[in-house]
């Protein structure tokens, strides 16, 4: 077996295609052969060494989609050749480990790109809206970079809630996507003055959920859209993570909230089990849909961390095996 081994931080060049393994599932682990893996935001810092926690050497990729190769003792939700998707790390391999609490039964009406497209982003942005915000019918929710994964995802999870949604990105061109996609408004966070849209648009309610995920270079406008009651839920800071307020936003009683799906304690007692039983059906039945952007095959690895930092694309950036 082979997959993109980093043995020292760097740039593109230390993700190295190499023989990795051999894979002997564990008890309640489970081989999958990779079909279809997505790119996230987190692995270009994983590569690089500035995200918390990550240790050498690794394979890169954080979740896939494909079939189980065989089964370790104590799985008897599986069995080798079920069409399975999830998050494991070291995804952008030809076969991964798998825990077995992580795994999920693929949809016959998803493909393995779109599938290998859901875990991360799906999951992360059903967290944030169900389990920490407690999102409710009607509110008003404002997802910031509403073309990443995570972004795409939120914004049919809160659609689907019958929210009014709106989302900020950096280019016009993704705006207009969101837009196809369901949102209410979208804004140019470059160009324009967010808070101002928002009372506008808002009818000066403000908003009640507020995704922060660019951090540093937004979060003032953020906290200047919220209305009264509104919560903010923290999830990432790819524009900066040194943050500075003023604590005035008791006066609106806002709620700051930050999570990681790695290190919650109600991930995998209730946002697994609520995805599995709400969500998982509604892809089955193409109520939800995960946004997939360029489709490479897995060689082009470097390709696709330069798509991340190229930022044109929109929803989930796909290598297939
Ligand atoms: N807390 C958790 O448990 C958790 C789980 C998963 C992901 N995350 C975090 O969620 C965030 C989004 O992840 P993702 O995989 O959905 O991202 P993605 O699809 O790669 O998109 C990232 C978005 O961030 C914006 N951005 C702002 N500054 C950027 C920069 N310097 N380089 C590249 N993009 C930049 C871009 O939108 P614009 O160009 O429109 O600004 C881009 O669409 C990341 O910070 C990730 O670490 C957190």
């Amino acid at each position: 077996m082979h997959g993109f081994l980093v043995e020292q931080f760097g740039g593109l060049e230390v993700m190295q295609w190499r023989e990795i393994g051999p894979f002997v599932p564990g008890p309640r682990q489970v081989l999958v052969e990779v079909r279809a893996s997505g790119v996230n935001f987190a692995e270009t810092r994983m590569r690089a060494g500035t995200y918390s926690g990550q240790e050498l050497p690794f394979v890169m990729g954080m979740e896939c989609a494909g079939m189980v190769a065989e089964c370790g003792e104590g799985v008897t939700e599986f069995r080798p050749g079920d069409r399975v998707f999830g998050r494991a790390r070291g995804s952008h391999a030809e076969a991964v480990l798998f825990d077995a609490d992580h795994l999920m039964p693929l949809p016959e009406a998803v493909s393995f790109i779109e599938g290998a497209a859901i875990p991360v982003s799906w999951l992360t942005a059903w967290h944030a809206l169900d389990a920490v915000a407690d999102l409710q019918e009607g509110q008003r929710v404002l997802i910031e970079a509403i073309a990443s994964g995570v972004g795409s995802a939120a914004l049919q999870i809160a659609k689907w809630r019958g929210c009014w949604v709106a989302g900020t990105a950096s280019r016009d061109p993704k705006l207009e996507i969101a837009r196809q996609w369901g949102a209410d408004a979208a804004y140019n966070y470059k160009r324009d003055d967010v808070t101002v849209l928002v009372r506008r648009d808002t009818d000066h309610q403000g908003i009640d959920i507020g995704l922060m995920t660019i951090g540093e270079e937004t979060a003032e406008s953020l906290l200047d859209s919220m209305g009264m009651d509104g919560k903010i839920v923290m999830y990432g800071s790819t524009g900066g993570r040194q943050v500075c307020f003023n604590l005035n936003i008791g006066v609106r009683n806002l709620a700051l909230m930050s999570m990681s799906i790695s290190t919650s304690e109600r991930f995998l007692t209730y946002t697994m089990p609520r995805f599995r039983e709400l969500a998982l059906p509604l892809f089955a039945d193409g109520s939800f849909k995960a946004p997939v952007g360029p489709v490479l095959p897995l060689s082009d690895l470097v390709r696709a961390h330069q798509l991340v930092d190229e930022r044109n694309h929109f929803g989930k950036i796909i290598l297939t095996v």
